[in-house]
Parts: C-alpha cells; sequence; structure tokens
C-alpha cells in the first residue's frame, strides 16, 4: 500500500514514546492502542506481518500514543473498555476504572449471597460489581448505587448496554436508600490523603477525586457506611472492599456495627483485600482458602 507504515516499525516507535514518558507497561500499551486504532486482535497485529498502517488510522495512532505519552491517560480511557468478571465494561472519566482485585467482592458475594437474595452495590461507579453479580448470579435483586451522577449514568448504559436488570440509585452511602437489603457490597474510596503523592499520574490526574480518597486515614467513606449498614436490621452480610493495611481497623469497626462473623479474605496478591460480616440469616460459612479472621488472637497484621 503506497504510503502505510508496516505496524511493527509504528508499534516500535510508540513503545520508545510510552517508555520513555515512564509508563511501566510499554510493549502492552502500544500493543492495545494499536489493536484498539486498527480494529484488529492483539495477536493478529503480532502475526500478520503484511499489516500496515495508512489513511485516518496514522493520526489516530498518534493521537492514541499521544493521550498515553503526554498526557498520561489511562489505556481504558483511551480505548473506553475495560473487562471486569465476565463482561465488557464502557468506562470514562465519570468513574473509576475497574481493577482486577474487586473481581474478590464479586467472587465472594456469589459464593455467599442465598438464592434471590436483594443486595446492594454502594459506590457503583461504572457498574462494575452490581453488573457482575446481576450476570453471574441472575437469582438475585441487584441494585448499584452512587453519589455521582455521572457515575451513575454510565452504569446504567452498561446496563442498558449488556441488558442486565440492575436498580441504579442516587444515594449518599445509605441516606434515604429503601430498608429492603440483606446484603451490603462496596468498592468504597479508601486511599488516605497522605498516600496521594505516592498515586501514578495515570490515576491522580484522570480518575475521579470522589473515587480514591477517603480522608485522613482513608476510612472516611468505610466508618459511616459500616454504621449505617450496622444499624439496618435487614442486612446479613456486609462485604467491604479495603485498601493494603487496613484490615484491622475495618474489621473492628465491623464488628462493632453488630456483624458476628468477621473475617479478612486475601487477594491474588495475598493482600487481605476485603472485609466480610456476616449476621442473622445469611449462614457464615467456613473458612476457605485465602480467608482468615480479623482482630482476633492469632489474626493477621500483614501492611504490605
Ligand atoms: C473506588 S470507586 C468504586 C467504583 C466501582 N464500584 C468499582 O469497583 O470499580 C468508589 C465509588 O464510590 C462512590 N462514592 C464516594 N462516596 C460516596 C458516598 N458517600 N455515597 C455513595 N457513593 C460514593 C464514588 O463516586 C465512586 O464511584
Amino acid at each position: 500500500m503506497r504510503g502505510a507504515t508496516p505496524v511493527r516499525d509504528a508499534l516500535d516507535g510508540a513503545m520508545t514514546a510510552i517508555g520513555a514518558a515512564g509508563c511501566e507497561t510499554p510493549r502492552l500499551d502500544a500493543e492495545v492502542l494499536f489493536a484498539h486504532v486498527l480494529g484488529v486482535s492483539r495477536e493478529r497485529l503480532l502475526t500478520d506481518r503484511d499489516l500496515a498502517i495508512a489513511g485516518p488510522d496514522v493520526r489516530a495512532v498518534q493521537n492514541a500514543v499521544r493521550r498515553r505519552a503526554v498526557e498520561r491517560e489511562p489505556v481504558a480511557y483511551i480505548t473506553g473498555s475495560r473487562g471486569f468478571r465476565r463482561l465488557e465494561l464502557a468506562v470514562d472519566p465519570r468513574a473509576l476504572i475497574p481493577r482486577p482485585e474487586t473481581e474478590l467482592l464479586v467472587e465472594l458475594a456469589v459464593a455467599k449471597l442465598p438464592r434471590g437474595a436483594r443486595v446492594l452495590d454502594v459506590g457503583t461507579g461504572s457498574g462494575a460489581v452490581a453488573l457482575a453479580l446481576a450476570d453471574e448470579r441472575p437469582d438475585l435483586l441487584v441494585s448499584g448505587s452512587d453519589v455521582s451522577e455521572g457515575a451513575l449514568e454510565l452504569a446504567r448504559a452498561n446496563g442498558d448496554r449488556l441488558g442486565l436488570r440492575v436498580v441504579w440509585l442516587w444515594a449518599d452511602l445509605l441516606a434515604g436508600v429503601p430498608d429492603t437489603f440483606e446484603a451490603i457490597v462496596s468498592n468504597p474510596p479508601y486511599v488516605a490523603e497522605s498516600e496521594r503523592g505516592g498515586l501514578a499520574p495515570e490515576i491522580l490526574r484522570h480518575e475521579p477525586a470522589g473515587a480514591l480518597f477517603a480522608g485522613p486515614d482513608g476510612l472516611n467513606v468505610i466508618r459511616p457506611l459500616v454504621a449505617q449498614a450496622g444499624a439496618r436490621a435487614s442486612v446479613c452480610l456486609l462485604a467491604v472492599e479495603i485498601g493494603a493495611g487496613q484490615a484491622v481497623a475495618v474489621a473492628e469497626l465491623v464488628r462493632g456495627a453488630g456483624f458476628e462473623s468477621v473475617r479478612a479474605e486475601r487477594d491474588l496478591a495475598g493482600i487481605e483485600r476485603v472485609v466480610v460480616g456476616q449476621r442473622g440469616g445469611i449462614d457464615a460459612r467456613g473458612s476457605q482458602a485465602g480467608e482468615s479472621e480479623v482482630g482476633e488472637p492469632g489474626e493477621s497484621r500483614d501492611r504490605r
């Protein structure tokens, strides 16, 4: 093709630019961006020796690489999508990009919730947790709430596109939320203000601050959420994602709010990532791999 650049040459240039900007995974980033612009799989990008870039694709690739390298935009905001559990979700700066570790929250809820339970995902963002639950457990009655109108619009659009049934609610934590839920799951903001300086530019510049930060110790949202959930007699299961080193403090809050069995579940990196409290109607299951009692003798004090 006249004026066309072989993809591998263009990829090399893009990788160099992205790497020089300080991004951690320049090869992967460049491949994903090229595959997105050209509308081909990453596999084809690497195996089709005849693949070339020409015409408007040249400008589109240059623009995507500039956004990644110069603006430090996350790849998912540039491509507009991110995989989570079995779903491909639309993502944009109105909501946090769903993280792989949050899949643990879904995994636990899928395993622990009884048939037909009414479950609320507080701080639903893109709708990731609520939609994955509706997808994997169609028997559940799933709602998702957020205090951000923009996030709720995105979540609703994801639900409509995926054809998944979730009730969306605007609410500041549980204020004004109907008193009908047996389970609350949440990945709330939990980054301490003091950790702001240590965050990557991708996060700090582009993801919504209201989805990240929660006061001096990172617990300014978790504290009222746990107290409000505990005060509702209908809530038999509370599962909250936490940051590294927060398990002991959050388990104490959950126990103090009236939940009997309180456990911390570790993510694939071995970090205590979700605190689960159960009481009453939902049976407390026995320990599974990765679970540990927190705040009891012999508790983990892992503060990675
Ligand atoms: C860490 S993000 C999680 C988003 C999504 N659940 C996920 O896991 O990708 C936290 C979300 O909580 C929402 N949020 C923050 N404060 C809130 C509050 N007081 N009430 C309800 N939602 C809140 C934010 O707008 C944001 O969408």
